[in-house]
């Protein structure tokens, strides 16, 4: 028998539609109701249509089928919910239409039936507040497509009984989903952690005209392996969705400097540069898919002398035996010869804040990001008065082997550096705020937001200590409070531990 028997689903559109096919392949009785007239037949029929192509695939057997399908029942009213454990809403996304619902459902259920909303951006606590039972409401929050994306948030509401929430997860691992628990916070654990990755990027695109967008799309997809750069997973997205969802976490988190918007976003969404759903957004997207713009041409230089100078004595070997293999001479000394280009690698800073440090000259500097390693792809950059030629040579000694090379203007943390550091900093407060335990902050953006790794892996992954030293440069250049580390990350990274460990 599965966690519950007999289900109800109200509003069978996208959402509604794939949750029904999971409770029915778990094995549960499921009633279809939609405020639109023929609604549920209609998704009734969809259903089986899906499950005829599984089985064509070979994915399911007929009996399979034969049962799922059976299992499933169109009803003419709400009323028809009457017998059901669980009811799962997923109509419009709408506080007080969710609330009627709510209201109206308590009237035709069992006292001891569980009732769920799949909302997204709304309390869930405000939703059950309209409840003459507000313990027995959570939030069980999909992702579309349901079917494909194998995670499901299971919300605590204020008021939710203990007990209601284990339950759902239960039944969420009967139909192959990772339940994460959270309490119920804006955004809740995947939207939440998902806003550094844009608001980052953002900041340095647009508030700090550091570099373009396609160079930062290209430095998160080729030194950190995210699928999609942040411009590209706004312009999939859309701006009229992640537009509005951003102005309102930054509302309901009171001003929270991390999740601070960008106007420009407000400004293309009034431009109707939506993203790929309009042909424009940050990128044009035709018959061929979306524009591929050029990498940045490799100017010509002559070999000259190299000074490398980096934090960690690893990426100096890294950057010297690429030097080597261009056949450029390698400096040596405590100082750089007059005539050498100066590299260094720094961790946090920027270019500027390196040739301070090392009191060298700026002009003839350029800084490398070898955080990530330097076989994929070598961002650059140099300070302002830098000698062109000097950076032209450095551009085109790191493009000798063939490997791309992204320059831009002086960025503490390069591109990768930064956004890295927020996002790993916004899931550390996360767990310092008990939203949700780390293994389900890594789970749910792994599955939710299709990052190579959670973010806390990926911070153990980088070192605690550098994301920690990445965030103090960042702070210390900008006094932005959207770079002051979490409690949670200064902790660990002073203690030399893992950002999974865990409080007694
Ligand atoms: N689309 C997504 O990516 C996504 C992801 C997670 C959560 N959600 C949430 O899921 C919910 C549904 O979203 P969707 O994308 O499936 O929308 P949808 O428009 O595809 O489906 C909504 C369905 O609900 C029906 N409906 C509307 N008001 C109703 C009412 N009062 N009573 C009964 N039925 C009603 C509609 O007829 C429609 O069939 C929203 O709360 C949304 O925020 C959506």
């Amino acid at each position: 028998m599965p966690e519950f028997a007999k289900v109800g689903v109200v509003g069978v559109g996208a959402m509604g539609g794939g949750i029904v096919q999971m409770a029915a392949q778990a094995g549960a009785e499921v009633v279809l109701f939609d405020a639109r007239p023929g609604g549920a037949k209609a998704a009734v029929e969809k259903l089986g249509a899906t499950w005829d192509g599984l089985a064509a695939k070979g994915r399911m057997t007929a009996e399979a089928v034969a049962a799922a399908k059976a299992r499933l029942t169109p009803a003419a009213s709400i009323a028809d919910l009457a017998r059901c454990d669980l009811v799962i809403e997923a109509i419009v996304e709408d506080l007080e239409v969710k609330r009627k619902t709510f209201v109206e459902l308590e009237t035709v259920v069992r006292h001891d039936c569980v009732l769920a909303t799949n909302t997204s951006s709304l309390s869930v606590t405000a939703i059950a507040a309209a409840c003459a039972r507000p313990e027995r409401v959570a939030g069980y929050h999909f992702f579309n497509p349901v079917p494909l994306m194998k995670v499901v948030e299971v919300i605590d509401g204020a008021r939710t009984a203990a007990g209601i929430s284990g339950r759902l997860a239960a039944f969420a691992r009967e139909y192959g989903h990772r339940p994460i628990a959270c309490i119920d916070s804006p955004g809740f654990v995947v939207n939440h952690a998902g806003r550094g990755f844009g608001t980052e990027a953002l900041q340095i695109v647009v508030g700090e005209g550091a570099a373009a967008y396609a160079d930062v799309d290209r430095a998160l997809r080729d030194q950190v392996g995210f699928r999609l750069g942040p411009f590209e997973l706004l312009d999939l997205t859309g701006l009229d969705v992640s537009q509005p969802v951003g102005e309102s976490m930054f509302r309901q988190f009171y001003g929270e400097a991390r999740f601070r918007p960008s106007w420009l976003l407000k400004q293309r969404l009034d431009a109707g540069l939506l993203g790929r759903k309009a042909g424009h957004g940050f990128y044009a997207h035709g018959p061929e898919g979306q524009e591929k713009p050029p990498e940045q041409a490799i100017p010509r230089a002559d070999p000259r002398p190299v000074w490398v100078v980096a934090v960690e004595s690893a990426w100096r070997d890294e950057i010297v035996a690429i030097v080597q293999a261009a056949g450029w001479p390698v400096a040596s000394g405590p100082q750089p010869p007059d005539d050498a280009l100066i590299v260094v690698a720094p961790l946090g800073h920027d270019a500027t804040a390196a040739a301070e440090g090392l009191q060298v000259p700026a002009t003839r500097l350029v800084a490398i990001d070898a955080l990530f390693g330097l076989a994929k792809r070598r961002v650059i950059m140099a300070a302002p008065g830098a000698d062109t030629g000097f950076v032209e040579a450095a551009h085109a000694l790191f493009a000798a082997d063939g490997t791309p090379v992204t320059r831009i203007r002086d960025s503490a943390g390069f591109i990768a550096q930064r956004v890295v550091a927020t996002i790993v900093n916004i899931a550390s407060d996360m767990a310092q705020q008990r939203i949700a335990s780390p293994a389900d902050i890594d789970d749910a953006v792994r599955l939710g937001l299709g990052y190579p790794q959670g973010p806390l892996a990926l911070g153990d992954a980088v070192g605690p200590e550098r994301i920690a030293a990445i965030l103090a440069a960042l702070n210390g250049l900008s006094g932005d409070l959207r770079y002051r580390a979490s409690p949670w990350l200064r902790r660990r990274a002073g203690l030399g531990l893992s950002l999974a460990t865990p409080e007694p």
